[in-house]
């Protein structure tokens, strides 16, 4: 609700963030009796029960080869995690004794953050042009994206070539210098929550095992239930050697994200130096870490979970009369976390010149409606493609499923009259 009392419904969870919902009251109770026993201790010389308990119980939900013998490494949000994550790689291969590699490669069309790192090996055009000059350039491959393939191909003919792409690249490309791979499994922002065919992702394992080359999943949006599994690579079975975190593991409810870390990683640091050389003063902040147990309390206590399937099929069941309109040309996603993408001509899929600002004219006009949205153009090739994502809390009700359908349907009427 805003200050002149005006409501909105949220069907971006701000930006797939608000997995319980707001103002669940447990959760800020929770935080208000860890910061009135202890709001800070420096991870130097202490850990905090709370960032003790909700690290087990991550690797609990985390694939089975982050069992026993996982951890976790906490910080306050996704763009530390994939800091982290490269240093971690970069680390892990220096105490293997095969310093040649540091190189994180990743995909064009993705993003995993705004610092420079997260920046280096994200592919996001817009977001990364202003700042290429301070940029190092490690190597982006194919999306994986059916609705525009890159390679003009369509599932199952393709054989994945998307995947196949990562393995031409290192190939051509110095692979012993490689330290890492990193990837959403379903692409959020970019390119509206696409979602690839079976066996990408399990080629893309299977690449990196192959050439020595620690995966790593990137889930601070696709994780933490968004998807209908705890984390999105299990609906392939892949088994990630890092998983990042963010958004919906505090929901929102305090600053928090994470890197999962599987065993045989920790194994190489503990036997090599014993120490990660990389820290953030805020790092498993007790406050934030008790958050997110709180909201992983209230995920159980609710059965948050399970409500992911169903509410998806409610939602998209409400969404379907949307795609008789022209310019709908596909609703497409995973679970909770769904895109829109708008196009000018459907039987091409042409996209809307740039300057027609179609995804925030979508995002104002529901906005009109009191539906809150979340915009993105640049999904066809960086600058042209329009989508809104919706990635509502999952505590979202199939009346409100209906809402959201009606609000966007008037917003498309204004935007794009038939
Ligand atoms: C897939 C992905 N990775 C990383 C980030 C960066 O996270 P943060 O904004 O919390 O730093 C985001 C944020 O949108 C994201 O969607």
């Amino acid at each position: 609700m805003d200050k002149s009392g005006r409501r909105f419904l949220d069907a971006a969870g701000q930006a797939a963030v608000v997995n319980i919902g707001h103002g669940v009251h447990e959760v800020a109770r929770a935080m208000a009796e860890q910061g009135s026993q202890l709001a800070f201790a420096h991870t130097t010389q202490f850990h905090s029960e709370s960032a003790e308990k909700l690290a087990a119980r991550l690797l609990a939900l985390a694939p089975r080869n982050f069992r026993p013998g996982g951890r976790v490494w906490f910080t306050s949000g996704g763009s530390e995690a994939t800091e982290t994550a490269i240093k971690l790689a970069r680390q892990y291969y220096l105490e293997s004794n095969e310093p040649a590699r540091y190189r994180v490669v990743s995909r064009r069309q993705s993003y995993h953050g705004s610092t420079l790192g997260a920046m280096t090996v994200s592919g996001n055009v817009a977001r990364r042009t202003p700042y290429q000059p301070l940029l190092a350039e490690w190597g982006h491959v194919a999306p994986c994206f059916c609705y525009h393939c890159p390679f003009d191909k369509a599932f199952p003919g393709c054989a994945t070539a998307c995947a196949e792409d990562l393995s031409v690249f290192l190939k051509e490309n110095d692979s012993g210098s490689v330290a890492a791979f990193i990837f959403e499994p379903v692409v959020g922002a970019t390119l509206g929550a696409a979602v690839p065919p079976d066996g990408y992702a399990q080629r893309i394992a299977e690449v990196c095992r192959d050439h020595k080359i620690l995966l790593i999943a990137d889930e601070i949006m696709s994780g933490m239930g968004r998807t209908g599994t705890p984390f999105a690579v299990q609906h392939w079975n892949v088994e990630p050697d890092l998983i990042l975190v963010g958004k919906g593991i505090a929901s929102g409810y305090a600053p928090l994200g994470a890197v999962l870390v599987a065993p045989h990683v920790v194994a190489a640091f503990e036997r090599g130096s014993g120490a990660f050389q990389h820290g953030f003063t805020y790092q498993a902040h007790p406050v934030a870490t008790a958050a997110g147990n709180a909201v992983l309390d209230y995920i159980e206590s609710h059965k948050l979970f399970e409500r992911v399937w169903p509410a998806s099929e409610n939602l998209r069941a409400s969404l379907v009369p949307l795609l008789s309109h022209p310019h709908v040309g596909e609703i497409r996603g995973l679970g909770l976390l769904l895109g829109i993408e708008f196009v000018k001509d459907k039987s091409t899929r042409e996209p809307f010149p740039r300057e027609e600002k179609i995804a925030e004219r979508m995002r104002q006009a529901a906005f009109d409606q009191n539906l809150l949205v979340y915009p993105t153009q640049g999904c066809v090739d960086g600058l042209r493609g329009d989508h809104v994502l919706l990635a509502p809390p999952f505590v979202v009700s199939a009346q409100e499923s209906e809402q959201v359908a009606t609000a966007l349907y008037s917003a498309l009427q204004k935007v794009l009259p038939q």
